[in-house]
């Protein structure tokens, strides 16, 4: 809390010193206007507009058909309606891939056109050159590694990383590779709690977790995920807090009822004269 009362803006600084002091770190995912009030009003730390939109949103298989006009377009929604939350951009598949100029204009877009305060991007030890690039400029840069979903098929499908050792070497680099790059935080996804745990204690960026175990810095999970948008898909890290579709579907059962025995619209609901 500040002075005032209110509770003061989340920036990339606060990341570092809410990990200083102990103090866990929550993101959720949101991708358009009253989501991201709800985060808002119930204390969220930042607010990521994720490309999984493009599976959660659009039905899409994958996140890799994700493009950057949709990406700016929801991330606009999303900050116009953050207070306090930092709001942080994802970058879809090639976004910056293929080259630093790619990177930097693309980030920047997320900035300047779609008001977020930071991009995440994925990838360990190879793009670490153009995170720092990006951070050079002025952008903050959240990372992302262990699996990571925009090499779904390279990975050969959302499988937990760091189980084998050179797997896990490498995961240890990249991580190390992106705190020097000066990442203000990284995704750690589906990895071995206790790799989380040793790279959480070796780096000064906060780790922020999904599917990587209770001792990271904070913890991310997808909005739609835990209030239960959709039918049985459940992935084991995911902890359901409640079952959205079957309120929706409720009451699109009870409004089509309501219509076709003629109980909707009554009097009350219509204009007599
Ligand atoms: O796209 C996304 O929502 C993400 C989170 C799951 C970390 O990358």
């Amino acid at each position: 809390m500040s002075a005032t009362g209110k509770s003061k803006k989340i920036t990339t600084l606060s990341f570092s010193r809410k990990k200083r002091k102990g103090e866990k770190i929550v993101v959720l995912t949101a991708y358009d206007y009253y989501t991201a009030r709800i985060l808002e009003d119930n204390g969220v730390d930042a607010i990521l507009v994720g490309d999984s939109l493009n599976m959660v949103l659009y039905g899409k298989k994958s996140t890799l058909s994700a493009e950057m006009d949709k990406m700016v377009f929801h991330t606009t929604a999303v900050s116009d309606a953050s207070r306090r939350a930092l709001v942080i951009g994802d970058m879809p598949f090639l976004s910056y891939q293929p080259s630093v100029e790619t990177a930097i204009l693309n980030a920047g877009r997320f900035l300047k056109e779609a008001g977020a305060e930071a991009v995440k991007l994925e990838g360990g030890i190879e793009i670490a050159p153009t995170i720092k690039r990006l951070i050079e400029l002025g952008i903050p840069v959240m990372g992302h590694i262990g699996m990571t979903p925009q090499s779904i098929n390279r990975l050969g499908g959302a499988r937990v990383q760091g189980r084998d050792e050179s797997d896990k070497q490498y995961i240890i680099e990249s991580a190390q590779a992106l705190d020097e790059a000066g990442c203000f935080a990284s995704v750690l996804e589906l990895m071995t709690a206790p790799l989380a745990m040793e790279i959480s204690k070796m780096v000064k960026m906060a780790t922020i977790g999904i599917g990587a175990g209770p001792d990271c810095d904070g913890q991310v999970l997808v909005t739609n995920d835990i209030i239960g948008m959709y039918g049985e898909f459940k992935p084991r890290f995911v902890r359901r807090y409640a079952n959205v579709s079957d309120v929706i579907g409720k009451a699109v059962k009870q409004f089509t009822d309501d219509v076709r025995t003629g109980d909707y619209p009554t009097n009350e609901e219509s204009f007599l004269e």
